[in-house]
């Protein structure tokens, strides 16, 4: 698939690579300065090149839409119509930032928004789906989950089934496992599981440093006989 990444962040970076080694190419984007990607771009070769925002929004047939959210205006502008009728999956937390550049998490906003539906109003004929806002960049890469015995589970909401698909399909090849949550305005739930994962971080693992440890994990039961009883 021709995936563009809107900027090789921390998030980007990583998620780069693993679609890159599973075969798909890439035109990434760099939010700032672009010359702090060249290692990655020697690292992928032939699979990936550089590009503006708006080149890489044009490149995709997919696009991971994965910026500083207080830079979402001026992303939004240099795309344009690039992203209309694309499935455009968005990583972004709702963080706020002081004149002082003190991060917070923007609770306000988050009462009756979320980064996705406020992308989606901006551009209404793109296809959002919200994903991979959960876990720290760190542990977006595989080798990080590989003496665990499951993947970590990768939630994604959208408003649209067929972008979805392709959702699903992506965060497969990046080694982890797709569970659908329903409609874009879950993203609401999932940003605030986000700074419920922050506090478990600061008061079970003693700070942020240690959110890398951290991966929301849904159990499957297998149906034993407490169950079966119950339906006889
Ligand atoms: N990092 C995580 O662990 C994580 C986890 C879950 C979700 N997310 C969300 O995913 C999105 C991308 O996160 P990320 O960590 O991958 O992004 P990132 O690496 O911090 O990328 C932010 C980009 O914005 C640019 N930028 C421009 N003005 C900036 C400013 N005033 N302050 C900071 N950066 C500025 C940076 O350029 P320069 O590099 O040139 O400074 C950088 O390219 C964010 O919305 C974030 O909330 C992040």
């Amino acid at each position: 698939m021709k995936i563009g990444i809107l900027n090789a962040g921390n998030i980007g970076s990583r998620l780069a690579r693993a679609w890159a080694a599973a075969g798909h190419d890439l035109v990434i984007a760099k939010d700032g300065e672009d010359r702090k990607i060249a290692p990655l771009l020697a690292e992928l070769g032939d699979r990936a090149r550089l590009g503006t925002i708006r080149e890489a929004a044009e490149f995709g047939e997919a696009v991971l839409f994965s910026v500083y959210w207080p830079r979402v205006n001026a992303i939004v502008s240099e795309v344009g119509d690039a992203l209309d009728g694309k499935a455009v999956i968005e990583t972004m937390n709702p963080l706020g930032v002081t004149s002082d550049f003190v991060h917070f998490h923007d609770l306000k906003f988050m009462r009756d928004n979320s980064t996705s539906e406020d992308l989606q109003r901006r551009l209404p004929k793109a296809r959002i789906v919200k994903a991979f806002n959960l876990m720290a960049a760190p542990a977006l890469e595989a080798a990080a989950w590989s003496a665990s015995p499951l993947r970590p589970n990768i939630f994604y909401v959208t408003d649209y089934p067929a972008a979805g698909d392709v959702t699903r399909e992506l965060i497969t090849d990046a080694g982890f496992r797709p569970i659908n949550a329903g409609l874009l305005n879950g993203a609401r739930q999932l940003e605030q599981v986000g700074v419920l994962l922050h506090h478990i971080a600061t008061h079970e693992y003693g700070g942020d440093t240690d959110l890398i440890r951290l991966a929301l994990t849904v159990v499957e039961a297998s149906p034993g006989p407490i169950v079966r009883e119950r339906i006889a």
